[in-house]
């Protein structure tokens, strides 16, 4: 019922995607040809024309090709349930945790399929071989679902959660390196960071961190959700012990998805009772999962990878210090975020000490321009995904120039 109109979309997506390749000559393409990439990649989306949607750091709109894998799975799912979420459409979500685990560079076996983030992060935290008195240390930048699970240690086994103050506009790589590596202590036994920081933008310098954390045998536990479907992920590579994130942000995927890697042989032999009987997508520990929106995370996840991750990271990046170069001529503000491009992503915040965040808001809203308000620091962020243009930003920071 839905195929020939899903036939119709994808094929729209697949043209969309194609522009990185060099596809734009062709025959399919005609018709957007004068259209920039931006603009293409907004067709794929619900949000409509003259929304101007800069919070894809809360929640990403998912393109027509990720819903229509979900509707179509729901359809064939309610035709025959038992034998399709046991058979045929229930066998392909095992496919969607290879291609979660190729997206992240994991091996298949470490990569349980999860709700979102802080169900991943609270998962290990449960399973976590920790004691009274041992320490564990995070930052004071952290959003409330990588610190639950960290609070869950301090209440149920007594271990002491330390937050270290990260500078707000740190310069180089070696200055927050310096800050973290300080923090530690003999007895640190876990380490909490964001990937990316949901309040500054910050990327993290995990690698040089990691080779410090495995020196003194201290789990680095890292808060993904504002990474993958931004810009390239290696678990491996940074050094994560374990890594939580969210399909339904960057991604763009169906809301309540998300991932956890853990590194193969920790914590100690005790895995999380969910994945007792193994970390394939449906188990006996698991429980019934749900088919189509998982389903639709491979379908986000194919889409990313068509576009390029590299590529996206990169126009994420210059769009950010687009704006980030706008937003510090306008008059009042004050940058929440790093400027130097090494330690920056596709995300920018800031605040006009004279206002209030919530007042911005409400009057760009006003005029369907959407960000994020963030309350701990009378902030706002933008985030700059690769459907943003810079027309886009060009009439945020016109809007923001009024109102300042
Ligand atoms: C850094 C960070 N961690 C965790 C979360 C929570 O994500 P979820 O609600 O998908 O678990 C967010 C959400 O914005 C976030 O930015």
């Amino acid at each position: 019922m839905t195929s020939r109109r899903s036939f119709i979309q994808r094929a729209g997506a697949l043209a969309g995607a194609g522009v990185l390749h060099g596809l734009a000559g062709s025959p399919a393409l005609a018709a957007d040809a004068d259209a920039s990439l931006p603009e293409r990649i907004r067709r794929e989306l619900l949000v409509p024309p003259g929304k101007n949607y800069l919070n894809t750091g809360s929640l990403g709109p998912s393109p027509r090709a990720v819903l229509d894998t979900v509707v179509d799975a729901m359809w064939t799912l309610e035709r025959d349930p038992v034998s399709e979420n046991w058979g045929r459409l229930g066998q392909q979500m095992e496919a969607v945790r290879k291609k979660v685990a190729d997206f992240i560079h994991a091996d298949v076996r470490e990569v349980l399929l999860t709700r979102n983030t802080t169900e991943g992060l609270s998962l290990i935290c449960q399973v976590m071989p920790l004691k009274a008195g041992d320490e564990i240390v995070t930052t004071t930048l952290e959003h409330g679902g990588g610190e639950v699970g960290l609070e869950y240690l301090v209440k149920t086994r007594g271990a002491t959660l330390k937050k270290v103050e990260l500078p707000l506009l740190p310069e180089s790589k070696e200055e927050v390196v310096s800050v973290i590596e300080r923090s530690l202590t003999p007895a640190t036994k876990v380490l909490m960071l964001s990937h990316v920081n949901t309040i500054t933008g910050l990327l993290m310098p995990l690698a040089e961190i990691s080779t410090i954390t495995k020196a003194r045998g201290i789990f680095l536990l890292v808060d993904g959700a504002q990474t993958p479907g931004l810009m390239p992920v290696d678990v491996k590579a940074i050094g994560a012990d374990a890594y939580a994130s969210s399909g339904h942000k960057w991604l763009l995927g169906p809301k309540e998805t998300g991932f956890l890697y853990v590194k193969s042989g920790f914590p100690g032999s005790v895995p999380p009772v969910f994945a007792l009987y193994g970390s394939d997508a449906y188990t006996q520990s698991s429980g019934t999962r749900n088919v189509a929106t998982i389903m639709g995370l491979g379908a986000a996840i194919d889409w990313h990878t068509s576009l390029g991750i590299e590529a996206t990271a990169n126009y994420c990046l210059s769009l950010r210090n687009e704006c980030y170069r706008r937003l510090k001529q306008v008059k009042g503000v004050r940058m929440l975020s790093p400027e130097n491009p090494a330690l920056s992503t596709g995300i920018v915040s800031f605040e006009i000490p004279q206002l209030k965040n919530g007042e911005i808001y409400a009057r760009l809203r006003e005029q369907n321009v959407i960000v994020k308000v963030l309350p701990q620091h009378n902030g706002i962020r933008i985030s700059c995904h690769v459907f943003v243009s810079s027309a886009d930003i060009d009439q945020f920071i016109t809007l923001l120039t009024a109102i300042a």
